[in-house]
C-alpha cells in the first residue's frame, strides 16, 4: 500500500508512489486520458488518469464522475512541465468514494446563491482560507490568555436578563417563562473572578439588532476576559498585547493565508503596543475637523468610525465616553463626571470597533445610584429581580475589576480586509438569514 499524503506534500514526493484522498475540483480530457484536479484541505494537484494504466472498473467510474465527487487516487508523483505546479500524479488506481449530483455552484454566481449554498460554498478556496485563518485566530487568542494565567470558563447562553442595551435581546420560551439568548457573558465572567481572579469566556453572543450593516451579525463569537484588581488602564494594556500578538502570530505563521487576501504580513508585524489613546471628546473634535457634525452624547456610526481611523496603521482606543450612552455597570470617572471609565478599541483603516471594555462598578451603593440614573434618563425600569445574583457579587467581598469583549468576526474581517463580516463565520446569522 502506498502512503497517504496531503496534497501539499506532493512537491516533496516526486518519484514516490503515494495515495491522495480528496474531491474532484475540475475534470477535462477525452479519449484515453483524463486530467483531474483534486483538492484536499491543503491544496490542489493535477492527476493524469490513463485508460491503459488502470482497471476497466476504475476507468468507468472516473469517466462518469462529476465534479465534487470524493475520490481516492493512488499513483506516482512525476515531474511534468506542462502541469501548473510542474508535477502531477500519474494514477495507477482510482476509486470514487461518493459520487456527486451536478454541483449547484458554477463559476459566476450571485452572492445570494452562494449564501443559500453556504454549506457547499465552504469548499471554495476563499472560504477554506478564511476558515483556516479563523481557527488560527481562535488558537492564538486562547493561547495568549492561557499562558498568562487566565482560566477559560463556560457561561450559560440562556439567561433571564441582558446587560447591554437590553433592546436587542432574542426572547426564548423557557418552559413557559421568558428567557433570552445572551447578548454578552460579561456578568458570568464577573461572577467567576471572585473565584478564579483571571478568566475569559469564549462563546456566542446574540444581538437582535435590526441593523443591516457590513459589521453586524445576529450571532457572533465573543471573547470576554475579566480580571480582579484591574482598572481601565490595565484593561487597555491587556487588549493591546492580545490584539498585537494575534496579528503578529498570523504574520509569522500564516503568511500564505494573508497573501491570498492581499494582506501584507509586514503591516501586521508593525502592530505593537502601545496603541494611541484618544478621549471621546477628542474623537468628536477630529471628526468635526473633518467636516462631521457630532455633538456630545452622539454615538459613533460606521461612517464616523471610518473617518476616525482611515489614516491609522494601528488600532486606536477611544476612551472616557459620556455616561448617558454607556451601560449601567460602568463607573463614573472621578476626574470628569460627564464620563465613565471605559474604552472602545477601533481597528485601523476605518475598519470600526473591535473591542468594548470598561471598569465595573464594584460597590453596591454606587451601582444602585447609577442604575437609578440610567432608569431616569432612559425612562426604563431595570428589572432588578433578575440581577439579584449579580448584585450579590457586590455584597460578598467585592473587589475592583475590569474586562472587555472582543468580537472575533470583527477582528477577522479587519485582519483579512474582508468586505463583509458574514464571510468571517461559517454559517452567518443576519437579519434576513438563518439558513443554512
Ligand atoms: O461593545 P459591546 O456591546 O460590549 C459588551 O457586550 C460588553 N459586555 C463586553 C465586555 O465588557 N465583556 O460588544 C463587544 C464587542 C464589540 O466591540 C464588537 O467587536 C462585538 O462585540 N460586537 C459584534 N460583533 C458582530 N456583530 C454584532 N452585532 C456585534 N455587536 C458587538
Ligand atoms: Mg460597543
Amino acid at each position: 500500500m502506498s502512503k497517504s499524503i496531503p496534497i501539499d506534500q506532493a512537491a516533496g514526493s516526486v518519484g514516490k508512489s503515494v495515495q491522495i484522498h480528496g474531491w474532484i475540483h475540475r475534470k477535462r480530457g477525452s479519449g484515453g486520458i483524463l486530467f483531474i484536479v483534486v483538492r484536499d484541505r491543503t491544496g490542489t494537484i493535477q492527476a493524469s488518469v490513463k485508460k491503459d494504466l488502470i482497471t476497466q472498473n476504475g476507468w468507468a467510474e472516473i469517466s462518469a464522475a462529476a465534479i465534487e465527487s470524493s475520490i481516492i487516487l493512488s499513483g506516482t508523483i512525476k515531474s511534468e512541465p506542462r502541469a501548473p505546479t510542474g508535477y502531477e500524479l500519474e494514477a495507477s488506481s482510482v476509486k470514487i468514494v461518493g459520487g456527486s449530483e451536478p454541483f449547484p455552484i458554477t463559476e459566476y454566481q450571485s452572492a445570494e446563491l452562494l449564501l443559500d449554498n453556504r454549506h457547499l460554498w465552504l469548499r471554495s478556496q476563499r472560504m477554506r482560507d478564511i476558515m483556516k485563518t479563523r481557527a488560527y485566530v481562535f488558537r492564538y487568542l486562547r493561547k495568549f490568555l492561557d499562558t498568562r494565567g487566565f482560566y477559560e470558563i463556560t457561561p450559560p447562553l440562556l439567561t433571564t436578563a441582558g446587560g447591554e442595551t437590553g433592546a436587542d435581546l432574542f426572547e426564548v420560551d423557557y418552559f413557559g417563562q421568558k428567557a433570552y439568548l445572551t447578548e454578552s457573558s460579561q456578568f458570568y465572567s464577573e461572577a467567576m473572578v471572585f473565584s478564579l481572579e483571571k478568566v475569559y469566556s469564549f462563546a456566542p453572543s446574540y444581538r437582535a439588532e435590526k441593523s443591516r450593516t457590513i459589521k453586524h451579525l445576529a450571532e457572533y463569537w465573543h471573547l470576554e476576559p475579566e480580571m480582579a484588581y484591574s482598572d481601565n488602564n490595565k484593561n487597555m494594556k491587556l487588549q493591546e498585547m492580545l490584539v498585537s500578538n494575534t496579528a503578529n502570530m498570523l504574520a509569522k505563521n500564516n503568511e500564505d493565508l494573508l497573501k491570498s487576501f492581499g494582506v501584507d504580513p509586514q503591516l501586521l508585524l508593525k502592530i505593537k503596543p502601545p496603541f494611541k489613546r484618544i478621549t471621546y471628546e477628542k474623537a468628536l473634535q477630529i471628526l468635526n475637523d473633518k467636516g462631521a457634525d457630532k455633538k456630545w452624547g452622539d454615538d459613533l456610526g460606521v461612517e464616523d468610525e471610518r473617518l476616525l481611523t482611515e489614516d491609522e496603521e494601528k488600532p486606536v482606543f477611544v476612551t472616557l465616553w459620556p455616561r448617558e450612552i454607556k451601560p449601567f455597570y460602568m463607573p463614573i470617572n472621578p476626574k470628569d463626571e460627564r464620563t465613565v471609565l471605559c474604552a472602545d478599541l477601533q481597528a485601523p483603516k476605518g475598519q470600526g470597533e473591535i473591542i468594548g471594555g470598561s471598569e465595573r462598578i464594584w460597590k453596591m451603593d454606587e451601582l444602585k445610584e447609577r442604575i437609578a440614573e440610567v432608569e431616569k434618563n432612559k425612562q426604563v425600569k431595570i428589572a432588578l429581580e433578575n440581577y439579584q445574583w449579580w448584585l450579590d457579587l457586590r455584597r460578598y467581598g467585592s473587589v475592583p475589576h475590569a474586562g472587555f469583549g472582543l468580537g472575533v468576526e470583527r477582528i477577522i474581517k479587519w485582519l483579512l480586509n474582508l468586505d463583509h463580516i458574514r464571510d468571517a463565520i461559517p454559517f452567518p446569522r443576519t437579519i434576513n438569514r438563518a439558513y443554512p
